[in-house]
């Protein structure tokens, strides 16, 4: 057990998807895995583990923000071993281009600020995900007939943005999408020698103002999960 992880050792698998959602999570466990067990609900943030296709796999929330997820994805790190960590979630669309219901992979995270901050100091490093599962998720995306683009996304530490500004240089620049996790995942990663990606659904445009319609949400938070699911056991 750890302070915020009620799972005992080995309850937690190598391969873990993290959705922001607990609910989601569970949806996602009792949707797409076999022989789910909780291994979590410390604060009301569900893990689960099962299995996908013979393969251990545990589907944990991470709550929104960066401060939240850098929490659970320390301790699954450090404390039970998580070697491969997928970031299923939503985003929202930065260019005409990307269209909502669309999955977006993030290849790069660009920040104002992070948890890691305080180590890299006046460096800017470049958060990145892992080259092998952003391959195997684009592969798994264009075999079922997904739109999909891999590109920068923008993690950012406010979903009430007082600075348009910044989104607006984050267009310019090719940024796909905004969302609020996916550096500090890319950063602990990177820091412990693990693998990672964000897969993110296009939930709303910032440029469009376009939102996906509620009834619309499931097929396309499963499309995610499965993609995740092929890239982390390609
Ligand atoms: N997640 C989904 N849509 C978002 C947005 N517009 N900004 C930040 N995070 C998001």
């Amino acid at each position: 057990m750890t302070i915020h992880i009620g799972a005992a050792p080995g309850q937690i698998a190598e391969t873990v998807l993290l959705p922001g959602d607990p609910y989601r999570a569970r949806w996602a466990a009792e949707t797409f895995l076999d022989d789910v067990e909780l291994v979590n609900e410390v604060r009301g943030m569900l893990g689960f583990t099962g299995t996908w296709k013979g393969n251990r796999v545990t589907i944990h929330g991470t709550g929104m923000g960066m401060p939240s997820l850098s929490i659970y994805v320390n301790e699954m790190i450090r404390d039970y071993g998580a070697k491969t960590l997928i970031r299923i979630g939503s985003c929202g669309g930065m260019q005409h281009s990307v269209k909502v219901r669309d999955i977006i992979l993030g290849m790069t995270a660009t920040t104002l600020s992070t948890p890691s901050r305080g180590i890299f100091k006046e460096m800017n490093f470049a958060p990145c995900a892992d080259y092998s599962l952003l391959a195997a998720a684009h592969r798994a995306a264009t075999a079922r007939d997904v739109a999909v683009h891999a590109g920068g996304i923008y993690s950012a530490d406010v979903f009430y943005d007082e600075r348009p500004d910044l989104n607006e240089q984050m267009t310019r620049h090719g940024i796909l999408g905004v969302e609020m996790e996916a550096a500090e995942l890319y950063n602990l990663a990177a820091r412990h020698g693990c693998r990672a990606l964000a897969v993110l659904t296009v939930s709303d445009h910032l440029l469009t103002h376009e939102a996906l319609p509620s009834e619309d949400r499931e097929k396309t938070f499963g499309d995610m999960v499965e993609i995740a699911l092929e890239a982390a056991f390609a």
